[in-house]
């Protein structure tokens, strides 16, 4: 993989993809294999929004490989409220780290940023734009539960907003997998993105009815509704609620199902699927230390 910075799905190709996840997959079954192995390493993160799992994860990853992390810690208590510009404040911070993490509300954000340094910087999700490490993570939980050849996901909920959505969608091109969307009109793939996706090769299968395509899936990605992101508050109330899933609603699913979900979930997901067999999003998401270390350990240069 030969990457300086990683802001998008879409600049990845199956083999930069399949390098990571064999790295993960790797690196999962012998932790100890790395450990220390970027010793001294620092980990910049720049967060601008709110996070758990990308930071805490990344924080795990770095600090597993031997390395620590320079954290800027909340927007309010940094000199982005005295008014410092973004290309300000990473040309700073690549002083003091060997790679950056950046998470922003606003689309572009990083790759704009990685404009500024010369440190590998990686893009935590940049508004409604992209996640490509939540893609990478989201990839290894697919590929061990369900493969990723002949494979037939649904992607439902926020299309719209869902930076997870939009950078996954692009990332599956590179497989052979059957993708459905499934959401209300209102919260359809952008069509930038869809515009992408065909010519990326994709048929872009648009649903608004959950049921007719449930029993064909062999996985299910639910997502939230991206609250933060829409421009006026009623409209969020029309669209909050729609396309709850619960234990009753996956009746008529396959046995062999794989739910999944970035997380956090608000109520897409009822907690009584928790206990089934389909739910693998607790999975999903500590799957994301152990790719997010093999990204790390890849972008710093493969250790000692
Ligand atoms: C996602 C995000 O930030 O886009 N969270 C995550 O990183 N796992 C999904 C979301 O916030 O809904």
């Amino acid at each position: 993989m030969n990457h300086d910075h990683i802001t998008s799905a879409r600049q990845l190709s199956r083999s930069d993809i399949e390098t990571v996840l064999d790295r993960a997959a790797e690196i999962a079954a012998d932790p100890d294999s790395v450990a220390n192995s970027h010793e001294g390493a620092l980990l910049g993160l720049l967060f601008f929004e709110p996070s758990t799992r990308t930071k805490m994860s990344f924080s795990a990853a770095i600090k597993r490989l031997g390395g620590d992390v320079v954290d800027m810690g909340p927007v309010d208590s940094s000199s982005v409220k005295k008014g410092e510009s973004l290309a300000d404040t990473v040309r700073v911070v690549e002083g003091y780290a060997d790679a950056l993490v950046l998470r922003h509300p606003s689309e572009g954000a990083a790759k704009m940023a990685s404009e500024f340094v010369d440190v590998p910087l990686v893009n935590a999700g940049d508004g409604a734009g992209q996640h490509p490490t939540q893609t990478l993570l989201d990839l290894y939980t697919i590929r061990e539960s369900a493969g990723l050849e002949d494979v037939t996901i649904g992607i439902m909920g926020d299309l719209k907003y869902g930076r997870t959505v939009h950078s996954l969608a692009h990332a599956l091109t590179n497989f052979n997998v059957s993708q459905h969307f499934i959401s209300p009109d209102s919260l359809k793939l952008p069509r930038k993105v869809r515009y992408d996706l065909h010519q990326e090769g994709s048929t872009v299968k648009e649903h608004t009815d959950f049921d007719p395509i449930l029993p064909s899936l062999d996985v299910l990605y639910v997502t939230r509704i991206q609250r933060e992101r829409f421009p006026d508050e009623s409209e969020y109330r029309k669209v909050a609620g729609e396309y709850q899933i619960d234990a009753d609603t996956l009746a008529s699913a396959r046995d062999d199902l794989t739910v999944m979900h970035p997380l956090p979930r608000v109520d897409e997901i009822a907690y009584d699927v928790d206990g089934t067999d389909y739910a693998n999003y607790f999975e999903q998401a500590h799957n994301g230390v152990s790719v997010r270390m093999a990204l790390l350990d890849i972008l710093l240069g493969g250790g000692q």
